[in-house]
């Protein structure tokens, strides 16, 4: 990879914008990002992709080291929103709680370590909970992920969870209430840890059902101070609305120059999360008569063998059956045949004696991404179901979790991830908390 070296001279308050892949090392001076001061000897790498404006705090000097797509440019101090950014950040790294709000690629992942930043340097302790299922700053896609900074960060991402949960999808919708009770769990985690807690949330926000669920959101955590990061204005309903029920709304502009994602990027990204949960993955055998999946129901009823010949009658092919009680669940070889039984529901509930009925199939199970839970009920890993054996009730499954006697129960998400890592959409199961 070809490696630009440049040096930079600087002037006191002067303003520059570097765009990654680049690393900088401050030779002389001192200059200010992130909200941090970065003095001699100190360096920072910005990834691809990612820009950040830099200012001078005094005369500086910079080396940058540039790799293909890289660049420094000087940064126009009137489109440059740097200086607002350091006023609001000052004035919410105070103790309390703190939500962030913004379209997408609005800046609240930057603005979120600004905040951080500020309030490290204060000498505050701060937590950092991420609720962005799609676009992570900390763990992997699907999870609400608890963190404690104890460094200031120039890169939120290289943060590892303190806790997590699992939510499995990679979008708030249809999840809503899901992400809403584990941040409240995480809150409670975080509250007597830290003075400062910062939650980020994901940019859907946009349609009324977006805002009904950022509202209530934000109402369950009942924050000091939100920040809302204008973008492109998509905010100002929510914002309106926010403003209404009396909270502490601070509005950040977002850069006028930032990096817009497109979708493909978006996936591309939590793909590569994925890739590298893989590539630490081993292969494990999970009976499900220890641990069961809990949404969808499986394992947890006795198998009902009466009802498997009944259905298998109907559709010449072999089929799973358990109850429990008065549910059952179904599991069909093919998802056609799933689909099915599904129409005929309620006869089928008739003939096997039960008033609930979870219908699936193997197809519909197999590179499901699921969470693996412990006995305190924390997501201790993640996995991949390969197969499921029905004589032996075993699910194959590739995991990234080392110690199998932690796991005490699963949770099924509703995207499908391939053994290379690459993502599929697939109908959910009940979201499960
Ligand atoms: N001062 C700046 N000038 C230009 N671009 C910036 C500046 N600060 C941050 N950015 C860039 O703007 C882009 C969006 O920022 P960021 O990732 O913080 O937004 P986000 O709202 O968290 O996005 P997402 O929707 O992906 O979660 C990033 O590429 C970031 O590096
Ligand atoms: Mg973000």
């Amino acid at each position: 990879m070809a490696v630009r070296k440049e040096s930079l001279v600087l002037r006191e308050e002067s303003l520059i914008r570097i765009t990654g892949p680049a690393k900088i090392q401050v030779k002389k001076g001192t200059v200010y990002l992130l909200g941090l001061k970065l003095a001699k000897g100190k360096s920072i790498t910005v990834g691809v992709g990612r820009t950040l404006a830099l200012k001078a705090i005094e005369n500086s000097e910079l080396e940058l080291f540039l790799g293909p797509a890289g660049k420094a440019e000087p940064a126009n101090p009137r489109e440059e929103i740097l200086d607002n950014w350091i006023r609001a950040a000052e004035m919410l790294s105070r103790e309390g709680v703190i939500v962030v709000l913004g379209e997408t690629d609005s800046g609240k992942s930057t603005f979120s370590t600004f905040i951080i930043n500020t309030a490290l340097e204060k000498g505050l302790k701060v937590a950092f909970i991420d609720t962005d299922l799609g676009q992570k700053d900390v763990g992997y896609p699907g999870t609400v992920t608890l963190t404690f900074p104890k460094q200031p960060l120039t890169w939120i991402r290289s943060l590892q969870p303190y806790s997590s949960k699992f939510i499995g999808s990679i979008t708030p919708y249809n999840a809503e209430e899901c992400v809403i009770a584990s941040t409240l769990k995480l809150l409670r985690e975080a509250r007597g840890k830290a003075d400062l807690i910062v939650v980020n949330t994901d940019g859907w926000v946009l349609d009324e059902k977006a805002v009904k669920y950022k509202t209530s959101l934000v109402s369950a955590v009942n924050p000091d101070k939100i920040a809302v990061m204008e973008g492109f204005g998509q905010t100002r309903f929510l914002t309106k609305t926010l403003e209404k029920m009396h909270y502490k709304v601070f509005n950040v502009p977002s850069p006028p120059s930032r990096p817009l994602k497109t979708r493909s990027q978006r996936k591309f990204y939590r793909e590569t999360a994925f890739a590298s949960m893989l590539l630490s993955a081993q292969r494990l055998n999970i009976n499900i008569r220890t641990c069961p999946i809990l949404n969808i129901p499986l394992g947890l009823g006795e198998r009902y063998l009466e009802a498997e010949l009944k259905i298998e009658r109907l559709l010449n092919s072999s089929v799973y059956v358990e109850r429990l009680h008065n549910i059952a669940t179904v599991i069909t070889i093919k998802d056609f045949q799933a689909e099915l039984l599904k129409q005929m529901r309620s006869e089928l509930c008739r003939l096997l004696k039960v008033s609930t009925l979870s219908i699936t199939s193997l197809e519909a199970l197999r590179s499901l991404y699921i969470g693996l839970q412990d006995k305190q009920r924390n997501l201790v890993g993640l996995g991949i179901i390969e197969s499921f054996d029905i004589e032996k009730s075993q699910l194959l499954v590739r995991t990234n979790i080392r110690d199998p006697s932690q796991i005490y129960y699963i949770l099924a998400g509703s995207i499908k991830i391939t053994k290379q890592g690459e993502e599929k959409l697939k109908k959910s199961f009940p979201c499960f908390t």
